[in-house]
């Protein structure tokens, strides 16, 4: 093999070991740079003879464009990888099938609350919200349920910074609270009337919401619902409470044959003071008195720190467990299926 081929043939290895465009262009200063060899080849025609020059000069040209086409392949073939790497790197699927957005839905809890709600609210009942993170006053004190009364002791619950030393803020134990600070609320409101002796239209509310307790197994968690009934008027009586809470029962378990038993109990916020049972004539659940409420007679001390004279008005108030009643209305036998998040329980619910 002649010099020059011989020189095609290393430039052509040279071109094709470089591994990035930096290298390809070291590898073609060494040919065709100002020192390259194919220059120096050029310069060395100087010394020959014209007809030595023609034929010489002729084969360095020709080598010459030779390894300039070897570099534009060289070039060429680095670019086209460059390229199919990177739409091979960007690459789109569009037979890929789509990614579907599902559909949530409420959870068993709310489906409850909702229903709730609705049919208190048929029977002239507003729906008031209250804070979780409560004072001792509207927990305990203000629900006659004073520092050393032995009631708070089955209320125990989570203490939360901030308060008074001596009477923390804590995260509710019940909706009770909210007896109070809807009635200070509505008393505010007809003040004057109330004060002229013109009195105040009826209170009527219920107050549904997540309380909280050192509890926690199958019946009982640490968070929980409650909803707060309350209806404080004139002319009110225990007999109108149980009118409203049958006729509540029997429409939300859809069974008018559904009974309901008050069985006396205490609250310090009550007196007298009755646990609700109900009994379902059939059904898995049927001939079982199942406990749903507590309820009352508003005490008169509480009366009084609604701002409200005991002698004139009269309250009825009960609290119930929307959790107890979903897992009475489905069937359910772990409260802690409401919290455990699993989508194959929930999805039952939608
Ligand atoms: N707050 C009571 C409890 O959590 C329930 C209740 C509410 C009782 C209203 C009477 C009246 O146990």
């Amino acid at each position: 093999m002649s010099e020059l081929s011989q020189l095609v043939e290393q430039a052509r290895q040279a071109f094709a070991q470089a591994k990035h465009p930096a290298e390809l262009e070291d590898a073609k200063a060494l040919f065709l740079g100002k020192s390259g060899r194919i220059t120096e080849l050029m310069k060395g025609l100087s010394s020959l003879s014209v007809e030595e020059k023609k034929t010489q000069g002729a084969a360095i040209n020709e080598t010459k464009r030779a390894v300039e086409g070897l570099l534009q392949d060289a070039r060429q073939a680095m670019a086209d990888a460059a390229l199919a790497k990177q739409l091979a790197a960007e690459a789109l699927d569009v037979t890929m099938p789509g990614r579907r957005r599902s559909t949530g839905g409420l959870h068993p809890v709310s489906l409850t609350l909702e229903r709730i709600e609705s049919i208190f609210g048929s029977m002239g009942f507003d729906v008031a919200d209250g804070p979780e993170i409560e004072t001792d006053w509207f927990n305990f004190t203000a629900l006659n349920t004073p520092a050393d009364h032995p009631a708070r002791s089955m209320h125990d619950t989570f203490y939360v910074e901030g308060g008074q030393q001596d009477a923390p803020n804590l995260l509710r134990t019940h909706t009770s609270p909210m007896q109070i600070r809807h009635a200070v609320q509505h008393v505010k409101r007809y003040q004057t009337d109330i004060e002229a002796g013109k009195g105040m239209p009826e209170i009527r509310v219920i107050a549904p919401g997540r309380t909280y307790r050192v509890d926690s197994d199958a019946t009982h968690s640490p968070m929980f619902h409650q909803c707060e009934g309350l209806w404080i008027g004139e002319n009110v009586s225990f007999k109108d409470l149980r009118n409203v809470f049958t006729r509540f029962c029997q429409t939300f378990f859809e069974n008018d044959d559904l009974v309901l038993r008050f069985r006396p109990s205490f609250f310090p916020f009550t007196e007298p003071s009755a646990e609700i049972d109900i009994q379902f004539p059939s059904g898995p659940l049927a001939g079982r008195w199942l406990e749903v409420a507590g309820s009352g007679q508003v005490h008169p001390n509480v009366v009084r720190n609604m701002g409200l004279d005991p002698e004139r008005y009269i309250g009825f108030a009960f609290g119930m467990g929307p959790d107890r009643l979903t897992m009475l209305r489905y069937d359910i036998g772990d409260l802690r299926l409401f919290f455990d998040g699993d989508l194959r329980f929930l999805q039952q619910f939608n």
